[in-house]
């Protein structure tokens, strides 16, 4: 026990380290940083796809009529979607350097996408008209986690459902959450402002304005403690 706290603390360490050295290279400039997220992401997005694909499979098949998709990358999750009852998808990706990718997957999988290219805050899109809104592994690195979840609830219809996948806190206490709070200052510079220790679950918990929340929490992907514990589920607005 003893034994894995020291290997945490060193493990957080040494990743402290890193991410100081990349930020010290000024790889801080917005644009250089979302080609490194770009580039990263072409690496390591594949792997993490498989890992959530039985989530993705039984989540993202309710995704249906006018959708809205937060930061949806390369668009990797409109093969998941159940592309005859999706009219249209709003894909708000705010990281300009992924839309080539995402406009050519569109294209491939066959829905109608139009894509946004600004933050989640700004998108501007009709208030209380749609009927799914779907986050993966994005909360994390939106500037206001409460004002997200608020908008989300505000852009969906009476009865219109939100689907996530995201990566949250350990417990507090926990030797995770500790490395999970230390790392975190640091960890936006690798992870393209990624914080790791938002109890995204609990906030949407808290909300008034659903109907029903279910949140299930898994150990998808094993691995590293300090961006693993994820949950999915779906909330639906009163
Ligand atoms: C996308 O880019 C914006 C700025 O262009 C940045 O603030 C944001 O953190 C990035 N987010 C993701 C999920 O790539
Ligand atoms: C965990 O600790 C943080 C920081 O001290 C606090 O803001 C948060 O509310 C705590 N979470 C719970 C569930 O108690």
């Amino acid at each position: 026990m003893q034994f894995k706290k020291v290997g945490v603390w060193i493990l957080s360490i040494l990743a402290a380290l890193l991410a100081v050295l990349i930020a010290d290279h000024k790889l801080e400039t917005c644009l250089i940083r979302n080609q490194l997220f770009n580039l990263m992401w072409d690496y390591m997005g594949p792997g993490v796809d498989e890992c959530l694909t039985p989530t993705k499979l039984s989540l993202l098949k309710q995704v249906t009529g006018k959708v809205v998709e937060l930061g949806p990358g390369h668009g990797s999750n409109f093969k998941y979607f159940a592309k005859n009852s999706v009219t249209k998808v709003y894909a708000v990706e705010p990281n300009l350097s992924m839309h080539p990718k995402l406009s050519s997957t569109a294209k491939d999988v066959g829905l109608d996408v139009e894509i946004i290219g600004a933050l989640w805050e700004n998108s501007n899109l009709e208030r209380g008209s749609f009927d799914t809104v779907v986050s993966n592994l994005v909360l994390c690195s939106v500037n206001d986690l409460q004002g997200s979840l608020d908008l989300i609830q505000d852009y969906l219809r009476p009865g219109g459902v939100f689907l996530f996948i995201e990566h949250v806190a350990q417990p507090n206490g926990t030797a995770w959450r500790t490395a999970q709070n230390l790392i975190n200052p640091f960890w936006k510079y690798i992870g393209d402002n990624c914080q790791v220790n938002r109890e995204t679950g609990m906030l949407l918990k808290a909300m008034q304005g659903w109907k029903e929340v279910s949140i299930e929490s898994e150990d998808l992907c094993g691995g590293m403690g300090l961006v693993n514990p994820k949950i999915y589920g779906y909330a639906i607005k009163a």
